[in-house]
């Protein structure tokens, strides 16, 4: 079965009756939503949910996931969703799939922020993976300036000739930094940058990794 698969499905049991569930966005989480599809027509199960981003809102509506608009539906009991990277300390590179700012939002919002990773994406240090930076489209040749000035190397994220726009409207820089040694200082200095609305960087967040192994069997890091 395939490794993203298998991790989502299997997070997807933590999910109970009557709860208040974020979803997540990427090819990851794409499964949970999948399951969690499967567990309200199948089992009746009663949930409220909120998406980070509009394929993930599509996808829900489409299975018939009760969906509530964020500012209706209070804190949230869990979030499952994907990453691009985890390390050690369960920091988390995320953005990948362009819905870092939602993703965050509603993380915070949650209680409990469940990942779902193949292996491939555990690390021993963050930043092999760019890191997303989602910069409003103001001045954005300065803010992608002051990066760069930072050492960050970044890169405007693309869609054919154009740059790529976030749900939000903004654009995303991918900044090669191969090693972030402190990812706590790294998300406090780039957040301080004007223009920069958020980075992908997850510190001190998530609460449980569930990770699919390529022999199968699934580790539960907390
Ligand atoms: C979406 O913006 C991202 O944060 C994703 O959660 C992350 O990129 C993981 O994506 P995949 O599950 O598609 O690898």
């Amino acid at each position: 079965m395939d490794l993203k698969r298998l991790a989502a499905e299997r997070a997807v049991e933590y999910v109970k009756d009557g709860m208040k569930v974020g979803l997540g966005t990427g090819s990851t989480a794409y499964w949970a939503i999948q399951r969690l599809g499967e567990r309200v027509k199948n089992e009746g199960l009663q949930i409220e949910t909120v998406a980070t981003s509009q394929a993930s809102e599509d996808q829900a509506r489409e299975l018939g996931i009760p969906l509530v608009p964020f500012s209706e539906i209070g804190r949230l009991d869990i979030t499952i969703d994907g990453a691009d990277e985890v390390d050690g300390r369960l920091n988390l590179i995320k953005g990948g799939g362009g819905a870092l700012l939602r993703e965050k939002i509603v993380a915070m919002n949650s209680r409990r922020l469940v990942i779902v990773v193949d292996e491939s994406k555990v690390v021993h240090t963050l930043g092999k993976f760019p890191l997303p930076v989602e910069i409003v489209p103001f001045a954005c040749e300065w803010t992608y300036h002051a990066l760069d000035q930072m050492g960050c190397h970044p890169a405007w994220r693309m869609n054919g000739s154009e740059k790529y726009k976030t749900d939000n409207g903004n654009y995303i820089a991918d900044c090669k930094l191969g090693r972030i040694s402190d990812a706590e200082a790294l998300n406090q200095k780039l957040n301080m940058i004007p223009g920069v609305v958020d980075n992908g960087l997850f510190v001190d967040m998530a609460d449980t990794i569930v990770v699919a192994h390529a022999d199968g069997t699934i580790e539960i890091k907390r």
